[in-house]
């Protein structure tokens, strides 16, 4: 294994740990500032004039495509609890979350945001912003307590209720099939190092489709199964927590496998429902382009970050640096049977990008930070990167509708004496992402919805419950939802169709 591939197995620890200093939030919408400055000498009302002229509410006059599809995303594990209920069984989360010293605070999926029990009053609300699409996750150990086997009913109704009720309130539901919640006994069996694996899932899709095929227009496979391989297999801070370079690489490559199958599943019903994969693509930028070997690197990073899954859904063939860089004897390349790549590459209808930071990277294959951080220490905020990532996937890989399945910031929210949460940094995130997203619009991106992450505040994985990235505040001891600043504004936004 290469320098660089070392390198990258450190990223995001690296990332933490570099130069640049985390600022506060920076947008564009110098009107946050100004809002906040102090404005000595100036009588109230000039203030208030001040105040509504730049408040970070004030539209940009961008007006989006007719029928643009404005939505919030979530996943089960993140919201659902009831984890013990009508016939759930474990998943990888339900055992890394209970292992002490895995996730901040020792917090679990457990209740979340008893979603399972609440999303009635869940539905209502998305009814009320004016959501158009809502994207949430179907938790596998419900459908199959181990991972195989008839489909449990009692799970299934759960979906169903949900997926009636988004219908029924004319919002269209987007569903993913797996949101990294393994069942435990597959996990026990090999979990994604074992081929198998991939085969189990196109079964736990195929009775999906069957019980819900037809009310579901659009399916997403796999979400970001980088962050399973990166984090789950490098890092070790997620499910199923492993340190193994080489497994994580024959992981990525049996997700693949999964999604391929999972497509072929779904055009095998017949259905006229759309599929795609959902991928977390990040811009990678040289971090000084004049230094030798700066863009070699650079090619190289974004072919472990990017090329690794778009190269095989789109073009049919792992992309040939990074095969090299992991080599021959790798149990990836070992791994990849003849036939495998055409399984992958099977025609999609879509594809979802997620989008939260770029990576800068040095000749020697490490990063650094250029902008400042946000609450997730990972994510840097560069707004022209949604630009700069839904441009490239087009220019690379032909026409095939994008829609963006999470884009997002955590801020630190508090509900206030008077019941609100100004969560006005949400709002300039949102707004500048938004514009960055409208330009590529303009220039012939054929990106058809937007999804903020999240609906709801909800279990942020490692994190636990310590960062909020919802529209909608949870007061996770009593459970009350609270639409926080920044729902109120996508109401509008959603409403105008406008930013
Ligand atoms: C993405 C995940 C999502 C959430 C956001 C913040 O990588 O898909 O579940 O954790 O990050």
């Amino acid at each position: 294994m290469s320098v660089l591939t070392r390198r990258h197995l450190l990223r995001r620890a690296t990332l933490s740990a570099s130069a640049v200093p985390a600022g506060p939030l920076s947008t564009s919408t110098a009107a946050a500032d100004v809002a906040d400055a102090p404005l000595a000498g100036r009588d109230a009302d000039s203030e208030a004039d001040d105040e509504r002229r730049t408040a970070p509410e004030t539209q940009l006059g961008l007006r989006f495509p007719d029928g643009f599809g404005w939505g919030a995303a979530t996943s089960a594990y993140q919201i659902e609890g009831a984890a013990k209920d009508d016939g759930r069984g474990e998943s990888v989360w339900d055992t890394f979350s209970h292992t002490p010293g895995r996730v901040r605070g020792g917090d679990t999926g457990d209740i979340a945001a008893d979603h399972y029990h609440r999303y009635v009053e869940d539905l209502d609300l998305m009814k009320d912003l004016g959501l158009r699409t809502y994207r949430f996750s179907i938790s596998w150990p419900r459908i199959q307590a181990d991972g195989t086997g008839a489909p449990n009913q009692r799970g299934l109704d759960f979906y169903r209720r949900l997926v009636d009720g988004l219908n029924d309130r004319g919002i269209a539901p987007m569903a993913t099939l797996f949101h990294w919640d393994l069942p435990q006994s597959l996990q026990d069996v090999g979990g994604w190092e074992s081929r198998d694996v991939a085969y189990r899932f196109a079964d736990y899709a195929e009775a999906i489709f069957e019980a819900l095929g037809a009310s579901v227009p659009v399916w997403l496979t796999i979400n970001e199964p980088k962050t399973v391989v990166q984090n789950g297999y490098l890092q070790g801070h997620h499910a199923p927590g492993l340190r193994e370079p080489d497994a994580a690489y024959l992981v990525a490559h049996h997700l693949q496998l999964a999604h391929g199958l999972a497509v072929r599943a779904l055009r095998a019903t017949g259905s006229d429902s759309r599929i795609g994969p959902a991928l977390n693509l990040h811009p990678c930028y040289p971090a000084d382009d004049t230094a030798p070997g700066a863009l070699e690197a650079t090619r190289l990073y974004d072919g472990y970050e990017n090329r690794l899954y778009l190269d095989s859904i789109f073009k049919g063939a792992y992309p040939a640096d990074v095969l090299a860089d992991l080599g021959p004897e790798s149990r990836m390349v070992r791994g990849v049977r003849d036939g495998d790549l055409a399984i992958i590459s099977s025609p999609v209808d879509l594809l979802a990008v997620q989008y939260y930071t770029p990576i800068y990277v040095t000749p020697d294959g490490g990063t650094v930070r250029r902008w400042p951080t946000s609450e997730a220490g990972w994510q840097q905020i560069f707004p022209d990167g949604m630009y700069d990532i839904l441009t490239r996937v087009t220019r690379d890989y032909g026409d095939v509708p994008l829609t963006v399945t999470e884009n997002g910031l955590p801020t630190p929210d508090r509900l206030d004496g008077d019941g609100t949460v100004d969560d006005v940094g949400r709002i300039a995130f949102l707004r500048e992402h938004l514009a960055a997203a409208h330009r590529a619009i303009s220039d012939g991106v054929p990106l058809e919805s937007y999804h903020v992450w999240s609906l709801m505040d909800n279990f942020e994985w490692n994190e636990g419950y310590e960062q909020r990235w919802g529209l909608i505040y949870i007061d996770f001891p009593t459970q009350r939802r609270v639409p926080k600043r920044s729902a109120h504004w996508y109401r509008r936004v959603i409403a105008d169709n406008t930013v």
